[in-house]
């Protein structure tokens, strides 16, 4: 049986075809970095339109590398939550339309869901029930996966996400967007310990929440002078760039550890699952994978192509397809960051 699955939560315009054996067929990501790069952050109404231009495109690439026609599809899946509202839309009716022309079902995805999914693919084995860690530009929750749809949550960010707050801080050290992958780059050759950038919420084991605005103000000032909020005439050497990337790289790595090790320790749990854009950090990978032995935690990080927004992590459809979870076509978007649906 052969899925399509849809993703257009965000920025990315993407799709993929998975069979009910989780093999995956072919996968296209249409990013649309370049679009929003001089604005320092994803504008929604640029995305939905973008969306709406790449959706068949996309579509018919990825049918056309399978070697497939729509006639060859038996569902479409799409992710419908959580995300920007207008570029949900675009994926949602383009599914709709499919399914209502081809005479096929509809399956709904939950994104941040499928973003652990993600691990389980790479897996290739069982993986729930585990703690799952989701880190990306608009999200940095800390979850209680109990199978692949019924997830509780443990905590989340009170403010900035993990991702959003590379991304600004990125912009104030005049390193391009999407900004972690350029501030990774830039802390390679810095001191972490350049500078003593607070870890909010960490000393609270019993807190599983996250904040990064402190932390940004705390770069704000690191670059501007202590109280002053204006970096313009901010002209750093390298060397400098390279310290402060380092330094706060250091510290959001420190958090999301932290809390995720603390999520294990309060749920009992020795499995550990990570996905969204910023699973993508090397220095975070590292940081997990030597506290996951030290701890005896079977770690399960996204591989890179599939932490950052992809439909190939859409597969997560073939569980609610099992269960026989399929949507009417009246299903609706839900933009907002939601518990995700049980
Ligand atoms: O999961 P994703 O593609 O989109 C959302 O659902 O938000 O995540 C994008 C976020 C951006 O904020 C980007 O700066 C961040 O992931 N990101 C990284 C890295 N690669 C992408 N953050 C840290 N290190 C990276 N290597
Ligand atoms: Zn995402």
């Amino acid at each position: 049986m052969n899925i399509l699955t849809l993703e257009t939560t965000c920025d990315e315009t993407a799709a993929a075809i998975v069979t009910d054996r989780l093999e995956v067929l072919s996968s296209v990501v249409a990013s649309q970095d370049d679009l929003h790069r001089r604005f320092g952050g994803v504008v929604p109404e640029i995305a939905s339109r973008a969306h709406v231009e790449r959706i068949l495109p996309v579509i018919h690439e990825t049918l056309l590398k399978a070697g497939l026609t729509l006639k060859n599809i038996d569902a479409v899946a799409v992710a419908n939550t959580p995300g920007l509202a207008g570029s949900l839309l675009v994926g949602l009716l383009a599914a709709k339309a499919i399914c209502l022309a081809q005479g096929i079902p509809l399956l709904a995805v939950n994104h941040l869901q499928a973003h652990i999914y993600a691990c389980r693919l790479a897996a290739d084995e069982e993986v729930f029930p585990c703690v799952g860690l989701i880190i990306s530009g608009g999200h940095t929750s800390l979850y209680l996966c109990r199978d692949a749809l019924e997830f509780d949550l443990l905590g989340s960010t009170i403010d900035d996400a993990a991702g959003e707050a590379f991304d600004k801080v990125a912009a104030m050290l005049g390193l391009p967007y999407p900004g972690g992958p350029a501030i990774g780059r830039a802390a390679e050759g810095g001191n972490p310990k350049a500078h003593n950038f607070p870890r909010a919420l960490l000393g609270d084991d019993n807190r599983l929440d996250f904040s990064f605005s402190g932390l940004k103000t705390a770069v704000r000032y690191a670059i501007a002078g202590p109280g002053k909020p204006d970096f313009s005439n901010f002209n750093p050497s390298p060397g400098q760039v390279a310290d402060l990337a380092a330094s706060f790289q250091e510290a959001v790595v420190d958090c999301l550890v932290g809390k995720a090790f603390a999520a294990l320790r309060k749920t009992g749990m020795n499995v550990l699952c990570v996905g969204g854009g910023v699973a993508a950090n090397a220095r975070l990978r590292q940081r997990l994978t030597e506290q996951s032995r030290r701890q005896n935690v079977r770690l399960h990080v996204a591989p890179l192509p599939l932490c950052t927004d992809n439909a190939v992590m859409g597969a997560i459809a073939v569980e609610r397809l099992k269960a026989g979870r399929i949507e009417s076509l009246d299903l609706d978007i839900q933009p907002g960051m939601i518990r995700p649906a049980k």
